[in-house]
């Protein structure tokens, strides 16, 4: 069975301690780092930016995971490969020329990804799936962490799911958005291959052992 993946989401970690909350993910059982930029336009929240992603870089031992929440992101596909991004994340809401931006995101040598909002169906990636390396769900409107879970992705994970493999992609399903210890299994097995943490893991009392709980659950 494939190894299925945590992703921490930086969002919620202490930001006074930044650097001790990357060295605890770097520890942990973790796969990935999920970084989420906001630009207050998109999204009505602003997270972080360029500077704070070359901090994360300087210490971040482990895939570096962006998530962009931002208006025409091709504007700064070439900074997020300077500082790191492995995977760069684009909004379908966000492009109008999808399939242009996912060439200009691996010629820069990252996975390119594209994020889906709650309410945009799966079926819209039809025609692109080939060229997606990963497609990350929406499981609560973008934004803000801490909210709850929408029930309705399981159904578009199953959607998806049967796309990807009709077309013969190997694209990967990634889950972003008030996952816990009580969805996360029922989330493996709905499709999806990586699940995006932020509350659950970094308000945790104990992180590391947090993450390999998760981690256990969606391995068994
Ligand atoms: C929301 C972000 C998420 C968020 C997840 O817009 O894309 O990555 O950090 O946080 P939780 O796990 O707290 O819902
Ligand atoms: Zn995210």
């Amino acid at each position: 069975m494939k190894d299925r993946l945590i992703a921490p989401s930086l969002l919620a970690a202490d930001f006074g301690n930044l650097q001790r909350d990357i060295e605890m993910v770097n520890k942990s059982e973790a796969d990935w780092f999920h970084i989420d930029i906001m630009d207050g336009v998109f999204v009505p929240n602003i997270s972080y930016g360029m500077p704070v992603l070359e901090a994360i870089n300087k210490h971040a031992k482990k895939v570096i995971d962006v998530h962009l929440m931002i208006v025409d992101p091709d504007r700064y596909i070439k900074e997020f490969a300077a500082l790191g991004a492995n995977n760069l994340s684009v909004h379908y809401e966000a492009c109008t020329h999808l399939h242009r931006t996912l060439q200009a995101i691996k010629a820069e040598g990252m996975k390119a990804g594209v994020a889906l909002n709650p309410h945009t169906p799966v079926q819209l990636l039809e025609d692109v799936i080939g060229d997606i390396d990963l497609v990350c769900m929406m499981s609560v409107n973008p934004g803000f962490g801490g909210q709850s879970f929408i029930e309705n992705t399981y159904k578009k994970i199953k959607q998806l799911k049967e796309i990807i493999e009709r077309n013969g992609a190997s694209t990967l399903i990634e889950i972003d958005g008030g996952v816990t210890d009580k969805n996360a299994a029922q989330l493996i097995e709905a499709g999806a291959d990586v699940l995006v943490a932020g509350s659950f893991v970094f308000k945790a009392e104990d992180p590391t052992r947090t993450i390999k709980e998760l981690k256990d659950l969606v391995n068994k």
